[in-house]
């Protein structure tokens, strides 16, 4: 007859306490907090579906696939969190601002950090394909003062929708990437080619995964932002086509009212019209955040 507590083995039942057992044993930390929160809502998730151990072997096969789909220019992580709101979550948990204040959003899955500088008026459309747009902006804090030194990053889809780090073959390096300062007011401007959406790539495991039960993958057309200004809080965020008509259904959740930009069209001497795009963004102080 055994001495020990039924307590102490591994059921079906009890799954979730052994594992919540064993780890409040070990040093209480944020990361075993986490993990026993986690662990908890995976075995209650489990049991809700009642994997085969087919299925499960398919579960550990495409969290797998998604590592293996990782390199130095791509993210299938990043994508897979995206795609089921759990960046847009963690972004806007993180990063409450004032109403007056852009918002932020997620930073995309094809961010390159080693942009190049450029100085203002540059040309980021370095094969010229695509519809002339220019952008013009401002940098300014809360109270509408402007931020002058300050670091206006961008990146964006060329006009049929593709990064130049999902074609490297058919882009130039950094096609469409910059990095920009703006001026004494605050101000700057540049140009480049109106992106397309897009739908996010369904060529790796976790496009191919979602898009076979038909869920959205579309993207509404839009332009990339990271905004640095000396005391201010970072700004990671988008300008979205207001007039795409996907802004309802951002396959990433990335929308947001104040983030809509109004892409205006005007006739050019060339065959393709000229668009252009002013958008002004608000940054919060380092110190509004502190009193949170
Ligand atoms: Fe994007």
């Amino acid at each position: 007859m055994s001495v020990l507590p039924d307590a102490v083995f591994f059921t079906e039942e009890n799954s979730a306490l052994a594992v919540a057992e064993r780890l409040s044993k070990t040093e209480r930390t944020r990361l075993s907090d986490a993990l026993i929160a986690v662990v908890g809502q995976v075995h209650t998730i489990i049991k809700e579906i009642r994997p085969t151990p087919e299925e499960w072997q398919q579960t550990i096969a495409f969290l797998t696939e998604v590592g293996h789909a990782c390199d130095d220019k791509r993210q299938e992580w990043v994508l897979l969190a995206d795609l089921l709101g759990l960046s847009a979550l963690v972004e806007d948990m993180n990063s409450r601002r004032p109403p007056s204040a852009t918002q932020n959003t997620v930073r995309g899955p094809f961010y390159r950090p080693d942009a190049p500088h450029l100085p203002l008026g540059a040309n980021i459309s370095l094969d010229g394909v695509g519809e002339p747009l220019t952008v013009t902006g401002i940098v300014q804090g809360l109270d509408g003062f402007p931020l002058a030194g300050a670091m206006v990053e961008t990146w964006q889809a060329n006009s049929q929708g593709f990064y130049e780090n999902q074609q490297p073959d058919l882009q130039p390096e950094f096609n469409l990437r910059g990095v920009f300062t703006t001026d004494a007011d605050g101000r700057f401007h540049y140009k480049t080619v109106k992106s397309a959406g897009y739908s996010v790539p369904d060529d790796g495991p976790v496009g191919q995964l979602l898009g076979r039960i038909g869920y959205p993958l579309r993207r509404p057309a839009h332009l990339h932002f990271i905004i640095k200004a000396a005391g201010y809080q970072p700004l990671t965020t988008h300008v979205f086509d207001g007039g795409d008509p996907n802004v309802r259904e951002d396959a990433l959740f990335g929308v947001k009212h104040g983030l809509l930009g109004h892409f205006r069209k005007s006739a050019g001497e060339a065959a393709a019209p000229n668009w252009a795009l002013d958008f002004t963004f608000v940054l919060c102080p380092k110190k509004v955040e502190a009193r949170r």
